[in-house]
């Protein structure tokens, strides 16, 4: 662990970009991590990634409204602000932007990016507008930081696919880097939403990754049907009772389209509710030799 240092914040758009103006200038590249805050070993990750391959670095913190539904946990979602920067002090972080959501949505804002067809893939079949949302405060960010290397999170493997779209399309100049999926000892994927979850539920919120995990271990066995992999999975489900089934789905990690038969690298997501807490969680599935 780094000694501790003092982390600059900033909390107006006018501020942070003048931070990251004078620490392009002054460092090489500039790595920017988006976070919505309750910190967790899955953002610290991201953190030291960036840590490691670049000389300055920002993290956000911003619960951004417009990826939230009107009946979605918006309000009750965790901010503990000051533990968030207790825990960033320990890392090479040199600013955190923290901005309030007038500041980042003043009145008047209606301008949105949005990935046409990725984003009514997966999450955003059930969340609708998530993902718009997500590349509207995505865009917005690169735009007042202009990072050179911005770390997300496989966790979120749509979220991933929609915004290296929207990079592409948008010719935004930033490289996307992604991590990998940081999990509790017994395989639960770290969220900060695990926060919501009952010692009850929290076993329960084993399935998600039981049933990844069966599926993999069918795939490495050798099976390359999607639909018997699917019905392996569902049996998981089908013994966890707690557990409601959003999808289970075998996609391209790309396109996010449905793979029927795995004769390249493709990505089982699932999502769960356990009681009102909706988790997510996914595996690559990669024949051997690609
Ligand atoms: P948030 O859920 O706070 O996640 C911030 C970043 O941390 C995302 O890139 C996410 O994939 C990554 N992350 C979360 N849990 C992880 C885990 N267990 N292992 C590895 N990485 C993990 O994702 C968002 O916020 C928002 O949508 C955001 C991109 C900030 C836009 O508002």
């Amino acid at each position: 662990m780094q000694a501790s240092k003092s982390v600059g914040i900033l909390t107006t758009v006018d501020e942070m970009r003048a931070a990251a103006r004078a620490a392009r200038q002054r460092s090489k590249t500039l790595g920017f991590i988006p976070t919505m805050g309750a910190l967790h070993e899955g953002h610290l990750s991201l953190i030291r990634s960036a840590g490691a391959k670049c000389d300055a670095v920002v993290v956000s913190i911003f619960v951004n409204p417009l990826q939230f539904g009107p009946n979605e946990d918006f309000f009750r979602y965790p901010r503990p602000f000051e533990k968030d920067l207790a825990l960033l002090e320990q890392e090479s972080v040199d600013f955190v932007f923290a901005p309030s959501p007038e500041e980042m949505y003043p009145a008047g804002a209606v301008t949105c990016v949005e990935v046409k067809r990725l984003s009514e893939k997966l999450c955003g079949r059930s969340r609708q507008g998530h993902f718009r949302g997500v590349t509207t405060i995505v865009s917005k960010l690169f735009n007042i930081i202009q990072p050179n290397l911005a770390f997300f999170g496989q966790k979120d493997a749509a979220q991933v696919a929609i915004i290296r779209r929207m990079v592409k399309d948008l010719n935004i100049p930033v490289e996307i880097v992604v991590c990998p999926i940081v999990r509790e000892p017994d395989g639960l994927a770290m969220s900060s939403r695990n926060a919501y979850l009952s010692e009850e539920q929290r076993k329960s919120a084993l399935v998600l990754s039981a049933a990844l995990r069966h599926m993999e271990e069918a795939f490495e066995n050798g099976e390359r049907s999607s639909k018997t992999l699917l019905s392996a999975g569902v049996r998981i489900f089908e013994q966890e009772p707690a557990a409601k089934l959003d999808y289970l789905e075998i996609i391209d990690p790309d396109t996010l389209d449905d793979v029927n038969q795995l004769s390249k690298p493709a990505l089982v997501a699932v999502a769960a509710f356990i009681g009102t807490t909706r988790l997510i969680d996914n595996v690559l599935l990669r024949p051997k030799g690609l």
